[in-house]
């Protein structure tokens, strides 16, 4: 037997006797370590003459890569043995309850996420946020809108008016977030370009309303701003906010004082067994109130209506989320309850972007 093949079989030996990892470990740092004897083979090669590096070369290497083939075949008997070990003496008792970090156990509220969501959307069209007060005045929830003194619209909204002041005026608590048009149209210059998330109240509760809810509208003026903006700006919204390739929407006329013309917009929608799914389908959802915004309130807000046009809508928060995330009752929303916090919440981190995925995985 030539003395490589000696070799070869004195480290398969050792290879195969070593009885753990640290054995297994010395046996090759002896082989193919800086020191080790297969390494100082290698070495010689460089020293021979040009013919016997060529017929040695290949069986030196061979045999490295036999030995490495033998290390690695031993190191996966070791693992296998050390899992089974470990299933076998492991147990886990399924009956303990789970004990979440405190990190872990905090929730986002839907509502919250969904305002995230959209102002991500929004904000990626080039909207910036618009805010005002949840207590207005009469003049900016009813009058600069357009709503004529002693309007039925006004009765309509079942408003939570406030003691009238000495003055007679009275305020109220908001019925949409249409006033922070106004109040955006009065401090701002066109172009405007705002979406507006807030609290809004009506005295109304049953499965579908609360007297506290969430609206976000959406107000654009410009020089030449036009119904078709609006369709498309709506059509983004809806595809990125339901994560939806297509969707398809319908425009029906409606009336709003502080609009002209007035339109509602339903989306289509299919209902499966008590699943809702967007974009197709025969049925049609009512999701939105829309329009022009109204010359009237373009005067009233200081806006020449010869100059300048644009159009606005307003949606439910609470309807697009319950839609979404497929919540069954709007009450449940502000009860208050933990246990539907943490069933419907969201991960604290986890909040929404449009690069990484609006709703979690
Ligand atoms: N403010 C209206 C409502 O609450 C919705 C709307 C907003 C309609 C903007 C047209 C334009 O019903």
């Amino acid at each position: 037997m030539s003395d490589l093949a000696q070799l070869e079989n004195e480290i398969l030996a050792d290879i195969a006797a070593a009885a753990d990892e640290a054995a297994l470990e010395a046996v090759r740092v002896a082989a193919l370590g800086k020191n080790g004897t297969v390494t100082a083979l290698l070495k010689t090669l460089g020293t021979l003459p040009p013919e016997r590096r060529k017929s040695e070369g290949p069986l030196i290497n061979g045999m490295k890569d036999r030995v490495n083939a033998a290390l690695a075949a031993r190191r996966e008997i070791f693992k296998t043995a050390a899992l089974e070990a470990r299933l076998n003496t492991e147990s886990i008792d399924v009956t303990l309850p789970v004990r979440e970090a405190p990190a872990e156990i905090g929730r986002v509220h839907p509502i919250t996420q969904v305002i995230d969501e959209l102002t991500a959307i929004f904000a990626d069209m080039g909207f910036a946020v618009a805010e005002g007060p949840d207590i207005e005045t009469d003049d900016y929830n009813f009058g600069k809108l357009n709503f004529p003194e002693e309007h039925p619209a006004r009765a309509m909204h079942d408003t939570f008016f406030f003691d009238p002041k000495p003055d007679g005026t009275r305020l109220l608590l908001r019925t949409h977030t249409s006033p922070v048009q106004v109040r955006t149209m009065l401090t701002q210059k066109p172009p405007i370009r705002v979406i507006i998330p807030g609290r809004t109240y009506r005295c109304d509760s049953d499965q579908t309303h609360t007297p506290m809810f969430h609206q976000v509208e959406g107000l654009v003026i410009d020089k030449g701003s036009h119904l078709g903006h609006m369709k498309w700006i709506l059509e983004e919204f809806f595809k990125a906010f339901f994560e939806v390739d297509r969707v398809g929407m319908r425009f029906r006329p409606s009336f709003f004082p502080f609009t002209e013309p007035s339109l509602e917009v339903d989306i289509q929608c299919r209902r499966d067994k008590g699943e809702i799914r967007f974009g197709e389908g025969e049925d049609w959802m009512e999701i939105l109130g829309a329009g022009m915004v109204h010359p009237n309130v373009l005067r009233n807000c200081g806006l020449d209506p010869d100059q300048y046009q644009g159009f606005a809508w307003g949606m439910g928060i609470d309807r697009i989320t319950m839609l979404k995330y497929g919540m069954p009752d709007l009450r449940a929303f502000f009860e208050a309850d933990v246990r539907w916090l943490s069933h419907y919440g969201f991960r604290p981190l986890d909040w929404p972007t449009l690069a990484a995925g609006l709703s979690p995985p």
